[in-house]
């Protein structure tokens, strides 16, 4: 990770043309939102309780082997019981009370598109509909993520099937379109609320045809238009530079409306990221604002986190461990000790790191506010503490307004201004 030798001063993006009908206002309104992480689409870390039969083997390490292993009767028992109770209307009002005014909701193909052969479940759509209604009547905006695809776009665990990279192999890429233009006829009466649609979630550019991804994101736009004008279109940057890469492609003067790029900002998953000390994290957040502020078409940092390390029991995979104490195979540093990160309560981290994360989360939102605004990952996690928004915000290490700074003009100096740093 390179550091900024100086944070540079606050920037905002042009606005760009948008239609009537979308009903919030990206270029002017800030997008606040939560991940409604592992809910519709499993993620051990998460939701590890949901795992813990596998926890010391067996090969489950995903929604597909977690399917597979249980068999479509339990698979269905247990996945009905967790859709009910992970998030409910209660979450939607607390989200909104807490000021935020987006949710991003991740979502596997199978729930839209089952395919012959699979072992995963349906159901999903039915709450999905009933959270849209909640996301209503709290006043909130849904972005519904198609988070994974057939074949698996990554390889992570987090697109419901870990280990090789097989979209785009066969008919992949049609059935992911297929998916989407089922989304987006359904919800097609909801522009109120759903204001935006993405493709798909963390393409891997390491391994799959930019070219072909490239006209994906093009069908995937058609697909949305057919169903409705009004509806944002948001495509993941593939890991790849919002300006750099992104600039020039499916902006207004290439003739398409209403896109939003989306990028994952984390600092935590390589040696170098776990390395960097509070005040390197901060100044790397910082480093972020101007070029998310020279994109051409409205950006979010649709995910992004209060941790500073990859210590989360399960992060990097069921069973495996993280790279800031050693404990991940192949890692070779030592940067500390996971302690109570690993799995505990928000109000049972140490003081020395509820500090560091509330000025981390502060810089953050500076930062990332500089062009269409930010999704935090996630709203809830079963024992992660530095990724409980919920928790988070109620102990005080998240401002309330979200706008009010209790350590305001970090992004603005290049000076540590954590203390004992
Ligand atoms: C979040 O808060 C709830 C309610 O106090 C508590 O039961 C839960 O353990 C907390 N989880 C974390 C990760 O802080």
């Amino acid at each position: 990770m390179i550091i900024a030798a100086a944070c540079l001063p606050a920037v905002q993006a042009k606005p760009l043309l948008r239609r009537q009908g979308i009903s919030f206002d990206y270029n002017y309104d800030k997008v606040r939102g939560v991940n409604l992480g592992g809910w519709f689409v499993l993620e051990p870390w998460i939701t590890p309780s949901l795992f813990a039969p596998w926890a010391n083997g067996g090969g489950v390490v995903d929604e597909y082997t977690f399917t597979q292993a249980l068999g479509p009767t339990a698979a269905q028992n247990q996945l009905e019981a967790h859709w009910n109770n992970w998030i409910t209307q209660d979450d939607f009002n607390e989200i909104a009370s807490m000021g935020l005014n987006h949710v991003r909701i991740p979502i596997g193909y199978w729930a839209i598109n089952p395919l012959p052969g699979d072992p995963y479940v349906q159901g999903q759509l039915p709450i999905l509909d009933n959270a849209i209604g909640w996301a209503r009547s709290a006043g909130l905006k849904v972005m519904i993520d198609l988070h994974g695809a057939p074949g698996s776009q990554n390889g992570f665990d987090n697109s419901g099937r870990y280990g090789p990279i097989d979209w785009q192999q066969g008919d992949t890429t049609s059935e992911t379109l297929t998916a989407i233009q089922n989304l987006a006829y359904r919800y097609a009466g909801d522009t109120d609320v759903v204001t935006a649609i993405e493709l798909l979630n963390e393409p891997a550019n390491w391994a799959i045809d930019m070219a072909a991804l490239k006209q994906f994101y093009y069908d995937g736009w058609g697909n949305v238009r057919n169903a409705n004008a009004y509806t944002a279109v948001t495509i993941h940057d593939a890991f790849e530079d919002v300006v750099s890469y992104w600039n020039g492609f499916m902006n207004t003067q290439a003739g398409v409306n209403d896109v939003i790029l989306d990028t994952h900002i984390y600092q935590i998953f390589t040696d170098d990221d776990v390395a960097m000390k509070p005040c390197d994290h901060v100044q790397a957040a910082c480093s972020q604002a101007s070029n998310l502020a020279s994109t051409d078409k409205w950006t979010i940092v649709g995910e992004w986190t209060g941790a500073q390390t990859d210590c989360a029991k399960w992060l990097n995979g069921l069973g495996k461990g993280a790279r800031y104490d050693g404990t991940l195979s192949g890692s070779t540093g030592y940067y500390g000790d996971c302690q109570t990160k690993y799995e505990g309560t928000v109000d049972g981290l140490l003081d020395v790191d509820k500090t560091n994360l509330e000025y981390f989360v502060e810089a953050q939102m500076d930062a990332y506010e500089a062009h269409s605004g930010w999704i935090f990952w996630a709203w809830k996690t079963e024992s992660a503490p530095e990724w409980h928004f919920q928790n988070l915000t109620r102990a005080g290490l998240i401002p309330q307004p979200l706008t009010s700074r209790k350590h305001p003009g970090q992004c603005q100096t290049s000076s540590c201004m954590i203390p004992g740093n």
